[in-house]
């Protein structure tokens, strides 16, 4: 099999990211090579998110444009692969309606690929292979990945956190945590190919090493990476409040190479809210934890995920988050419409906020934040910060962005030699999403 060429479509999370880039390198390793056209594509994947319900409606709408292409070129093989593909409803729908996908399989079979890809060509029709929860963890299975200074790496896979409106446990299934040795090995190795950064993933980092038997905690982890030479910097996400340990704070503020940046997403800052949700911490509990890091870590960056609409949020509730934030002063947020998501618990609430009361919300949401981000990069006017180039500007070639160890997006000019190198930056212009600055 020579020349034949293969297109991946990602959504979702880094988790789903990284699943693409495993993907890629099994697909290469069949002798596939990369094509960013659909048009001359004779393998096309969608590797598919179900977090929200726009997610799942892209899918649909990219699945019946190709159609035509299907019908054009009847060779092509076109697989749907994912969360969505862990509920059977969304399976269903693709069985019935988009009949020209020719492979549907899920989040825990990745390693299956190539004998799906076999099994469709000996009968012809579609091939589902789907597992339900994966207890097994597949370690055979490398990453072609997308840069070649900057690497995700699970640390670990699923969720037990059952918050109310998540549909991710049913997705990904239990929790369960890679061997130290393994994740270790595997860093080693980027590093001895050049890798600077390393971001651990995982659905509650915080919770790493309880399935292992033995004692061996997400702060003994970051301990063990940071001894690794060659690794300049380590992030990690996500953060689930309730496990922040003191442990881990002081790792953050201990270890060298561990960056200055907490994703810590909070969802809500309304105490009925926030029990509604089953995260298991109060308004209060996380303001205590961010004044823990900020005494530890004073400089660290403090980013978020909000949810505005949950059922039985009130006015109240939503101005107890809007003042949760002007307390924590987040460095950034990804914030969301609440999105009701079929066999979660929320679902079943009776409460829903109707739509335009949500929108309404969530410009306030948004009105609140954004004054915030921009007050908090004022503090970078005129630093000399050090930063990963990452990738020329798609605006501008002779413009270069790059990430600081806050994790804040950087332009500056320089030459796209220095992609993948640490640089020195003076900051001179401040945005509220981005710095401007000059290499020094
Ligand atoms: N495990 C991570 C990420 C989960 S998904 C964590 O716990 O933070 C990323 C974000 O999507 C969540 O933090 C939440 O803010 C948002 N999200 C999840 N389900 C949602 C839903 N039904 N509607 C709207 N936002 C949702
Ligand atoms: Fe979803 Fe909660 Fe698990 Fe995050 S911790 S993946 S929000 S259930
Ligand atoms: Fe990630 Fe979406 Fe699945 S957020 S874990 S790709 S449902």
């Amino acid at each position: 099999m020579t020349n034949k060429k293969y297109t991946i479509v990602t959504y979702g999370c880094q988790m789903n990211e990284h699943d693409s880039e495993k993907i890629s390198w099994i697909l290469e390793t069949m002798g596939y090579k990369w094509t960013d056209n659909k048009e001359e594509s004779d393998f096309i994947i969608y590797n598919t998110c179900l977090v929200r319900e726009n997610a799942e409606l892209k899918v649909y709408g990219q699945l019946g444009a190709l159609k035509d292409l299907k019908r054009k070129n009847p060779d092509l093989i076109l697989a749907v692969c994912g969360c969505m593909m862990q509920q059977e409803e969304a399976r269903d729908i693709i069985l019935s309606k988009y009949k020209h996908v020719d492979i549907i399989f899920g989040t825990g079979n990745i390693h299956k690929l190539p004998q799906l890809i076999s099994r469709y060509h000996q009968i012809n029709r579609t091939v589902v292979d789907i597992v339900e929860d994966n207890r097994e963890i597949v370690e055979d299975i490398e990453a072609n990945r997308k840069y070649s200074f900057k690497a995700f790496v699970n640390i670990m896979y699923g969720c037990n956190n059952f918050c109310t409106y998540c549909i991710v446990p049913y997705t990904r299934g239990r929790e369960k945590s890679r061997k130290p040795e393994n994740i270790i090995k595997e860093i080693e190795d980027l590093a001895k190919k050049g890798y600077k950064e390393i971001t651990l993933l995982g659905q509650n980092v915080n919770s790493y090493g309880k399935t292992l038997g033995y004692d061996y905690s997400f702060a003994n982890l970051l301990e063990d990476v940071n001894k690794i030479e060659g690794i300049a910097r380590i992030r990690f996400m996500t953060s689930h409040p309730k496990d922040l340990s003191d442990e881990l704070i002081q790792s953050i503020a201990k270890l060298d190479k561990v960056c200055e940046h907490l994703h810590l997403p909070v969802q809500s800052g309304s105490n009925k809210v926030l029990k509604e949700m089953n995260r298991k911490y109060t308004k209060g509990d996380y303001l205590t934890l961010i004044e823990k890091i900020k005494n530890a870590v004073p400089d660290i960056a403090i980013s978020t995920d909000i949810i505005v609409g949950f059922p039985g949020e009130t006015e109240e509730d939503f101005n107890e988050t809007l003042d949760l934030i002007k307390k924590v002063r987040y460095d950034s947020a990804f914030t969301f419409l609440y999105s009701v998501r079929k066999g979660t618990i929320a679902a079943k609430m009776e409460n829903q906020v109707p739509d335009e009361i949500k929108h309404e919300r969530f410009q306030r949401l948004l009105d609140t934040l954004y004054p915030i981000f921009y007050e908090e990069n004022l503090k970078y006017a005129d630093k000399i910060v050090e930063v990963l180039v990452e990738e020329v500007s798609k605006n501008n070639e002779n413009v270069l962005t790059g990430r600081t160890r806050h994790g804040k997006l950087i332009h500056f000019e320089g030459s796209k030699e220095l992609i993948g190198n640490l640089v020195n930056v003076k900051v001179e212009k401040i945005k509220s999403f981005t710095l401007e600055g000059s290499i020094i």
